[in-house]
């Protein structure tokens, strides 16, 4: 795996060929694939649910990078790790209190676990999870859909939670990420990049999976 992990987004993908789109980042290079989960009632939008990610986990040998942007994330921890879920992410927003217990959870089943936070939520909000989990998703949009443009502001939180996070600390950014916003992003100080529109959109994935690795 190189240094920094890309996890294109299957967001933008053509779920009609959802194993094509996948074959192509996949031979293209990258390291993860991610799956935004969507309820309609955390984000204003439904997109794909635990069965999608058993029929992808066949499909692909790379780690299954899990979103959810959902409430009541506890309840479905265990069937996405069954589904076979490799990285499961949360939001601090929709979890709150029960964040600590719930990345306890995750990690309980062996999987790695995730915490995020919107563009409006400041990094000290979520300080005192830093030592328990595994990864920090720090939104550069509002959750919801692909295709929106890069909020810098929002990059401005990596430094803090770099600086606040063990070592080994993933810190992954999802949301307008092109082979520009990426920068901005991996000088800060994130080691993960998410991106939908800019991977699926391109003409020659390769170059575009290439592009963000910089
Ligand atoms: C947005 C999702 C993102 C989305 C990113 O709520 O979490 O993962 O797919 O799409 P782009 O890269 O197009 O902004
Ligand atoms: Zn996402």
């Amino acid at each position: 795996m190189s240094e920094i992990i890309v996890s294109p987004s299957i967001l933008s993908a053509d779920f009609a060929n959802l194993e094509r789109d996948i074959k192509a980042v996949e031979n293209a290079g990258a390291d993860w694939i991610h799956v935004d989960v969507m309820d309609g009632h955390f984000v204003p939008n439904i997109t794909i649910g635990v069965p999608v990610v058993k029929s992808i986990r066949k499909i692909t040998k790379l780690p299954l990078d899990v979103h959810l942007m959902i409430e009541n994330p506890e309840k479905y921890v265990e069937p996405f790790v069954k589904a076979g879920a490799d990285i499961i992410t949360f939001h601090y927003e929709a979890a709150g209190e029960k964040s600590r217990e719930i990345l306890k959870m995750i990690k309980s089943f062996g999987v790695k676990a995730g915490i995020s936070i919107k563009p409006k939520t400041s990094p000290d909000e979520i300080f005192n999870l830093l030592t328990t989990a595994d990864m920090v998703l720090v939104m550069t949009v509002e959750p919801g859909f692909g295709g929106q443009s890069f909020m810098a502001d929002c990059a401005e939180k990596i430094p803090y939670l770099k600086n606040n996070s063990p070592q080994n600390m993933i810190i992954q950014v999802d949301g307008g990420i092109n082979a520009e916003t990426a920068k901005v992003c991996t000088r800060l100080g994130a080691n993960s990049l998410v991106a939908g529109s800019y991977v699926y959109k391109s003409d020659d994935i390769k170059t575009a999976i290439d592009s963000l690795r910089g």
